[in-house]
């Protein structure tokens, strides 16, 4: 069923205001391919949405949005040690990851609470804590929105990188991901390089550390510095952490300066300390701002349009490129 006029507001956890001309949800590949012949019927353009956590709009979208709902989580293969499970593109991404903790299977722990679908899960290589979708995912089978082939993409063809794929890049706009099959493992490494996590479980014996632990204490610290969209519109950080050069880094690294060495010799920065440096932590516009617990995650506060958002990311950019010569870059889907 296809609505007209439809408000997309609730849908998107930045809560600016954004309607569409028509809007529909579609839970199986064949109402997909229903969707896609009435736009192409009525000549409307499509936009997928999954959760709308990583999504800007600047003002409404004239045409078709197809929210993707395919639910189910089915296992394919189980050795006793690792399984292979396939998931629904809209089955919610943190209670998977809850669901696999509580069958035992390990892998995703650290990618506990990251809002939004699984169908997403691969767009940008979601990551955090030390794990990226990269290092548990099996395939993504994803349908050709022109064309209606539907294609087994192997992890080679995603081509994963930091916060990027075949998706979000070269081939944008072009699938529509409907489900994605991941490899887990019962008795997988935890994974507890990151300091703040080793921090939360310093009072449990090594030895005696599960998946779940981890989990809990990953949910903890992001509960102390991300804000809740449900609480403070927000699509987590706003920009990457830029890229750069060994060259770059030692022109411009001053005391204090994160860096993360990458396995090619170039050299990762945190955004978020280059816009606190900058003094934008904090920052308040009344109705939008810069998070006071993480400068790189920007909010809405209430009645804050896209554009105003997107304004203020403007100025930052300029800020932070006169400051250090860096020139950062939108993590989130901007909607224009
Ligand atoms: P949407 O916002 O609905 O869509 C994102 C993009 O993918 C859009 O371009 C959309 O058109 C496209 N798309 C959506 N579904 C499909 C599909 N089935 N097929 C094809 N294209 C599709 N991200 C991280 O990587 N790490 C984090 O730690 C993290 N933390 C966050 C914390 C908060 C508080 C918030 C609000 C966001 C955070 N994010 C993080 C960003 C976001 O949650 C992820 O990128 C998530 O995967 C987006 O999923 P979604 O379903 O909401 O995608
Ligand atoms: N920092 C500051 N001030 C700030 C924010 C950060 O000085 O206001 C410093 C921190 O002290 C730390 C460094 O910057 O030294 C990095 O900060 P943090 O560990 O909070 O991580 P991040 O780089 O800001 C990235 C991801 C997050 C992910 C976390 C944990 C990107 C763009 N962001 O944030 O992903 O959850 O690491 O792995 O890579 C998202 O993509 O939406 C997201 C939330």
């Amino acid at each position: 069923m296809v609505t007209p006029h439809y408000d997309l507001s609730d849908k998107l956890t930045f809560g600016v205001p954004a309607s569409c001309s028509f809007f529909t949800e579609v839970t199986s590949d064949e109402e997909l391919s229903h969707a896609l012949d009435w736009a192409r019927e009525n000549s409307q353009p499509t936009l997928l949405l999954g959760g709308g956590s990583n999504m800007l709009f600047h003002k409404d979208f004239e045409g078709l949005v197809i929210q993707i709902s395919h639910k189910g989580i089915e296992i394919i293969n189980d050795d006793g040690r690792f399984i292979e499970v396939v998931v629904g593109a809209g089955e919610n991404w943190h209670e998977f990851v809850i669901h696999t903790i509580d069958q035992g299977w390990g892998g995703i722990e650290n990618l506990s609470l990251i809002p939004g679908c699984v169908g997403a899960s691969p767009m940008q290589n979601i990551g955090a804590y030390g794990v990226e979708i990269i290092d548990v995912l099996n395939y993504v089978e994803a349908i050709n929105l022109a064309t209606r082939e539907l294609k087994r993409f192997t992890v080679e063809e995603c081509e994963l990188g930091y916060r990027e794929s075949v998706f979000k890049g070269r081939e944008k706009g072009k699938w529509a991901i409907v489900r994605v099959s991941y490899k887990l493992d019962r008795q997988s490494e935890l994974k507890m390089s990151y300091g703040a996590i080793e921090e939360e479980l310093k009072d449990i014996p090594h030895e005696d550390r599960t998946h779940k632990n981890v989990s809990d204490a990953v949910i903890r610290i992001r509960q102390s510095k991300l804000p809740d969209p449900e609480v403070l519109g927000n699509a987590g950080s706003f920009f990457k952490n830029p890229v750069v050069s060994h060259d770059v880094f030692v022109k411009i690294s001053v005391e204090g300066m994160p860096s993360y060495p990458q396995s090619d010799g170039r050299v990762k920065l945190a955004a978020g300390w280059l816009i606190d440096q900058t003094g934008w932590k904090g920052h308040d516009r009344g109705s939008h701002g810069v998070h006071d617990k993480q400068a790189l995650v920007l909010v809405n506060k209430g009645g804050a349009t896209g554009s105003e958002i997107w304004s203020l990311a403007e100025e930052i950019i300029a800020s932070v490129k006169e400051r250090f010569g860096i020139v950062l870059e939108p993590e989130v889907n901007q909607i224009r």
